[in-house]
């Protein structure tokens, strides 16, 4: 073992195959269908969305790394030095970078159900920061989860990130729940720097979710080929069509799977009907204003502290403080 490995430690919390079957049955079998977004995500569907962030359509992602370069050294002046860095759905672990370089934690704890992807990018991100300490755990944090326990007698604080608008894909009770956990994991007195798109014209929303290049209704339908494959569907994904629209009653984007045709499909020996143009739920994305965002939070126990956003009001980068 290198020097690098040593300082990487990996927690294998991993959802059991079960708990996706017995999601994904019960998703099918509600009306209208629904499957948890977080399904998109083995490692294609990790690789898709990374390829997502890189679309002339896809303002999210540039526009919150262009406020964390902007802003990193007053964000950073929100953030207790030496402090243990946690990241929400860490993805590639790119957007980290640009703190890690601005605040120097002791320790960066990603979380991510994505095993091979998570594992994967803290090998390279070690690569950029040899002396750091990664604990990276797969975990399904919509599920109750405790961070790993480390063996340290200083007690370092926790700091909180949780970029890419990802809270956005709970409805607001199950936001609130998540952000509850969030808050007696990190303690009071804790930060939470969260990203989150904020509500824009709707044209430029549903470009963002309807690609030209198709890059996003492949993700979209990446979550059938995951069940097909974890969980022995034989589901034809060619007859399945990507649908993504803003749904203004609840201020999100949403997508959904279109059947093009009346069928059949069995997924672990389970038969599910889906009829011609029946949609399956897939994602929300739920867009806010500064305003719904604090109270949001504010049930949850988290007091707004700063907030940075882009030129255009497009995306912000919220402080919270745990009260
Ligand atoms: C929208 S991507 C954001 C990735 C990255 N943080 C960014 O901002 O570009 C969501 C990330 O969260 C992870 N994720 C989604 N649902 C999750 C869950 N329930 N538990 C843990 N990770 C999850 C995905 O694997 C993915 O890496």
């Amino acid at each position: 073992m290198t020097a690098t490995k040593k300082k990487i430690q990996f927690h294998d919390l991993h959802p059991k195959l079960e708990s996706m079957r017995d999601e994904v049955f019960t998703g099918l079998s509600t009306h209208p269908k629904q499957l948890p977004a977080k399904y998109f995500y083995d490692q294609r569907g990790s690789a898709l969305f990374d390829k997502i962030t890189q679309l002339p359509e896809y303002y999210l992602t540039r526009c919150e790394i262009s406020i964390l370069q902007q802003y990193a050294d007053d964000i950073a002046r929100h953030i207790a030095p030496e402090s243990i860095l946690v990241e929400y759905g860490s993805g590639s672990s790119q957007k980290i970078k640009i703190l890690l370089e601005a605040v120097q934690p002791a320790i960066y704890m990603p979380l991510d159900i994505s095993k091979e992807h998570l594992l994967n990018s803290v090998n390279a991100l070690a690569t950029h920061f040899p002396d750091l300490a990664i604990h990276a755990t797969c975990v399904d944090y919509s599920k109750p989860w405790k961070l790993p326990t480390l063996h340290d007698s200083h007690k370092p604080s926790i700091v909180g990130f949780f970029p890419g608008s990802s809270i956005g894909n709970f409805e607001p009770r199950r936001a609130i729940e998540l952000l509850q956990r969030i808050h007696d994991a990190q303690g009071i007195g804790s930060n939470l720097l969260m990203g989150i798109d904020l509500l824009k014209d709707i044209k430029v929303l549903h470009a963002a979710y309807n690609d030209e290049q198709k890059i996003t209704a492949q993700f979209n339908l990446n979550i059938l080929h995951h069940i097909n494959r974890e969980l022995h569907g034989n589901i034809t994904v060619d007859y399945f069509s990507h649908c993504a629209f803003f749904n203004p009653k609840h201020s999100r984007m949403e997508m959904h799977l279109t059947s093009n045709l009346d069928q059949i499909a069995h997924i672990s020996g389970k038969a599910f009907h889906f009829r011609m143009n029946e949609n399956i739920h897939t994602e929300n994305s739920y867009k806010y204003s500064l305003n719904s965002f604090e109270q949001l939070v504010r049930i949850a126990g988290f007091k707004v502290d700063a907030i940075w956003s882009d030129d255009q009001q497009q995306f912000a980068i919220v402080n919270l403080h745990a009260v």
